[in-house]
């Protein structure tokens, strides 16, 4: 198989590349305000012990130079920029509301925001799979690169102009994230303002350019955590309806802001300390969890198992709080896949090989 090297000089012509520094160049905050939120941790720092070898974490096993990945991060980079700029034109605007469920919205934006995406990523990687939330599955599906690409997460806050959603892009290399961008909009009506998160597999986690870092906490007591619940409301749904009433107890609150990317984000971050849902898809997944991992967090399914971006349940967590979390979110969970609720992967592409 050809390297991703060899690829990339192929299909991403430097010239039309920007200079890889400029991911990182972008200041949006003083200083002063990262060190007194604890952003300014050195990389060393940002490792979480853990016993859990979640899938995206095995680096080891990922056979792309650096300069590749940075290569295909800019093209990342430059298709969230493209998307979020569709959104940003549309974001004080009246909208125009389809329906997919009774409660599952979807906008003309979601799907102009996507081909935009799809666009760029089209001319630049030709050759590559895309899975997309609007769109479904497109290109060579024998390429080893699979982008999963959720052109508005949260489309219901988007669709009521509440902050919290996000246009977001991860991208697989044989079934591993490698490499993420999700620009966040927060604000709101007539001050939107945005955020971009990104991250590549062994390239660390950054905002607006500057490093970031799960936090340290340890304590559950201590912890704010956020959760999202999906659009069909069976057992699943209640099991987390227990959950969330749980964590509201012992901890220090549980949020629900509807855009599981940016809820990951936030605990890539270090705002939050763990988020779960189940049954998300793997365009609302794949990019927050890189984020997540690549600051220093762990992920796994719900029941503790090892996590793919298929599977039908996550936990993110800074780490530290991983098994204390699991005490509690795991028992539930098992049962669940007892009593017969199907948790096996999904929305795998037909033909996209993975190698675990
Ligand atoms: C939804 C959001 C929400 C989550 C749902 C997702 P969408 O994505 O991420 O937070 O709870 O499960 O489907 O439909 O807004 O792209
Ligand atoms: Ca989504
Ligand atoms: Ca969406």
């Amino acid at each position: 198989m050809p390297s991703l090297a060899t690829m990339a000089s192929s299909i991403l012509p430097r010239s039309s590349l920007l200079p890889s520094r400029h991911l990182r160049s972008v200041r949006a905050f003083p200083s002063s305000f990262q060190s007194c939120l604890r952003f300014s941790l050195s990389r060393s720092a940002c490792v979480a012990s853990s016993s859990y070898s979640t899938v995206a974490a095995d680096r080891s096993r990922v056979d792309i130079s650096r300069e590749s990945i940075d290569s295909l991060m800019e093209v990342v980079h430059a298709a969230a920029k493209r998307g979020a700029e569709v959104v940003m034109e549309a974001v004080d605007k009246p909208r125009n509301i389809d329906y997919k469920g009774k409660t599952d919205l979807v906008t003309d934006t979601d799907k102009r925001c996507e081909l935009a995406i799809l666009e760029l990523v089209n001319s630049k990687c030709p050759d590559h799979l895309i899975l997309g939330e609007e769109g479904g599955v497109s290109g060579d599906s024998s390429s080893p690169f699979l982008w999963c690409i959720d052109p508005l997460d949260g489309t219901t806050n988007f669709a009521h102009g509440y902050p919290s959603f996000a246009v977001s892009i991860g991208v697989l290399y044989k079934g591993r994230p490698l490499a993420a961008s999700v620009v966040e909009f927060s604000g709101g009506p007539y001050c939107w303002i945005t955020r971009t998160f990104t991250a590549s597999a062994g390239g660390g986690a950054f905002c607006n350019g500057n490093k970031i870092c799960v936090s340290n906490s340890d304590t559950i007591e201590k912890s704010l955590f956020v959760t999202g619940f999906g659009y069909e409301h069976d057992e699943p749904w209640s099991t987390n309806i227990e959950l969330f009433k749980e964590f509201t107890d012992i901890s220090r609150g549980v949020r629900r802001l509807g855009a599981a990317a940016v809820d990951m984000c936030h605990v890539a971050l270090g705002i939050a300390e763990a988020y779960w849902e189940y049954r998300l898809k793997p365009w609302d997944m794949a990019a927050g969890v890189l984020m997540v991992e690549e600051a220093g967090g762990i992920v796994t399914r719900m029941d503790g198992g090892d996590f793919t971006v298929f599977d039908r349940s996550v936990l993110v967590s800074n780490g530290h709080l991983h098994d204390k979390l699991l005490k509690i979110i795991a028992p539930p969970s098992k049962l669940l896949i007892q009593k017969g609720f199907d948790f096996s992967r999904w929305y795998k592409p037909e033909g996209y090989a993975l190698d675990f």
